[in-house]
This record gives structure tokens, C-alpha cells and sequence, in this order.
């Protein structure tokens, strides 16, 4: 055997970089460059005014999905900025070539594990409504832990929302709506208000294919008092 020791040399890059996607999405926006938004820190408060190339209202989507709803919405609504909050880099890299494809200024996406966006990520009051459409619904008992949905997600709404603002709940599964109303219902922080039509025309990819099956879509509309 060899005495000589072999020495690899490893670039050990910081958490916050491992966390960024690092393609070409990531560089700074202009109206022919991605929309995915670099993650400069998984530590600090994000700036979304830094983000947006004009401060007007702003709204979420959390779980995205491949973006059917986001990009329609978006496209109907160009005195809004709008954040789309995806964990899979695949569907992300779609929303954001269907986006620029339609030329929405006013979009940005982020990936990244909602609660923790949420929880750590996001100042206070920052926007006037969130969309959570058909997220994973964890059917199983056991599972269930694992619901977006849940008493701390309301918590975290109701920090992240300003005074007045509106989270909008669609889902196929009944013992997930069942869930929803409880913990938003529970809250006295919330009240339940309508789903305005004009955004409930606004359908999802998921949407689409329960309701091809005949699976109807259950909503719920929740409003910070
Ligand atoms: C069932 S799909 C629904 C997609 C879309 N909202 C629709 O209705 O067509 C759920 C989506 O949320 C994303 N997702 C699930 N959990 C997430 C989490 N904790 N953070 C961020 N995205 C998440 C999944 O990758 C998936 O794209």
C-alpha cells in the first residue's frame, strides 16, 4: 500500500447558497431574464420591494403547482404584484417560462418550503391576500401532521397578512376542508367571507382534472379582522 495519502479538496459552500437554486433562473430580473428569485439568506427577512419593479399591493400562491391558476390571475391583475412560492425547481422552471412567454411584470417566484417562508422569511403585514389551492392533503391518519393547513398556519397567516387581508382555500378532499374551516374558524382573528366569482373562474391544473372527474371544488375565503 501506497504511504502516500490522497487529499480531496471539498468546497464546503454555506447553507445559503446550497439552498439557492444555482442556474441560470437565478439571475437578476429584467423583462427577458427568469422570475425565480434568488435566496441571498434562509436567515433574514426577504425585501420584497427590492423584488418588484413597482410597490403596489401584493398577493401569494403557496404550492403553485405548474402554475395554470398564477399565470392567469397574474395576467388579469397587473396592479398587483404577485409572489409564487413552489418546492420543486421542475414546476418553477415552468411557471416561469409560461410567465415570461405572457410578459407578467408583475410576478416573481420563489422555491422554497412554504411554512418555512412563512415562518421565518416574510416581515409582518405584507400581503393583502394568500392562495392556497389543493395542497397535498395527506389522507392518511397518521400523515395528517404533515397538512400546510394547520392551527400554526393560521398563526403565521394572520402575521403575514395586512389588517383586512384574505386567504382563499380550495381543496378537493372533505375531511382536509373539514380541517381548514376548523382552524380558520376557531380563530378570532378571521371570519369567513366570500370567494368573489371572478377568482373562483380562475381554476388550477388540479382543479381542472378533479372537476373533469367530477370531483367538485370545495372553497373556503377567510378575512383578518
Ligand atoms: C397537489 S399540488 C397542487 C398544485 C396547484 N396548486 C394546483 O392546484 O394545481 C401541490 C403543490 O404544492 C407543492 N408543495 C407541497 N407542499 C409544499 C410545501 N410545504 N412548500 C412548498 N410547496 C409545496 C407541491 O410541490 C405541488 O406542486
Amino acid at each position: 500500500m501506497s504511504s502516500r495519502s490522497s487529499i480531496q479538496l471539498i468546497e464546503i459552500q454555506p447553507f445559503e447558497r446550497q439552498m439557492m437554486p444555482m442556474s441560470p433562473e437565478t439571475t437578476p430580473n429584467a423583462s427577458n431574464h427568469s422570475l425565480i428569485q434568488p435566496l441571498t439568506s434562509v436567515t433574514e427577512l426577504l425585501d420584497f420591494d427590492a423584488m418588484f419593479e413597482t410597490r403596489q399591493p401584493m398577493e401569494l400562491e403557496l404550492g403553485s403547482g405548474d402554475g395554470s391558476f398564477l399565470v392567469h390571475y397574474v395576467s388579469l391583475n397587473s396592479g398587483r404584484n404577485f409572489l409564487g412560492v413552489e418546492r420543486l425547481l421542475g414546476r418553477l422552471r415552468k411557471i416561469d417560462r409560461k410567465a415570461r412567454r405572457a410578459g407578467l411584470a408583475n410576478l416573481r417566484l420563489l422555491r422554497i418550503e412554504a411554512s418555512y417562508f412563512l415562518e421565518f422569511l416574510v416581515p409582518p403585514g405584507c400581503f393583502d391576500a394568500i392562495h392556497v389551492y389543493f395542497p397535498d392533503p395527506w389522507p392518511k391518519r397518521k400523515h395528517r401532521k404533515n397538512r400546510l393547513i394547520n392551527e400554526r398556519f393560521v398563526e403565521l397567516a394572520h402575521r403575514v397578512l395586512k389588517p383586512g387581508g384574505r386567504i382563499f382555500l380550495r381543496t378537493d378532499d372533505q375531511d382536509y376542508f373539514a380541517q381548514m374551516n376548523a382552524v380558520f374558524g376557531a380563530s378570532r382573528s378571521f371570519s369567513s367571507v366570500e370567494t368573489p366569482t371572478e377568482l373562483a373562474g380562475v381554476v388550477t391544473d388540479f382543479e381542472q382534472g378533479f372537476n373533469a372527474k367530477g370531483i367538485p371544488t370545495l372553497r373556503a375565503a377567510f378575512r383578518q379582522s
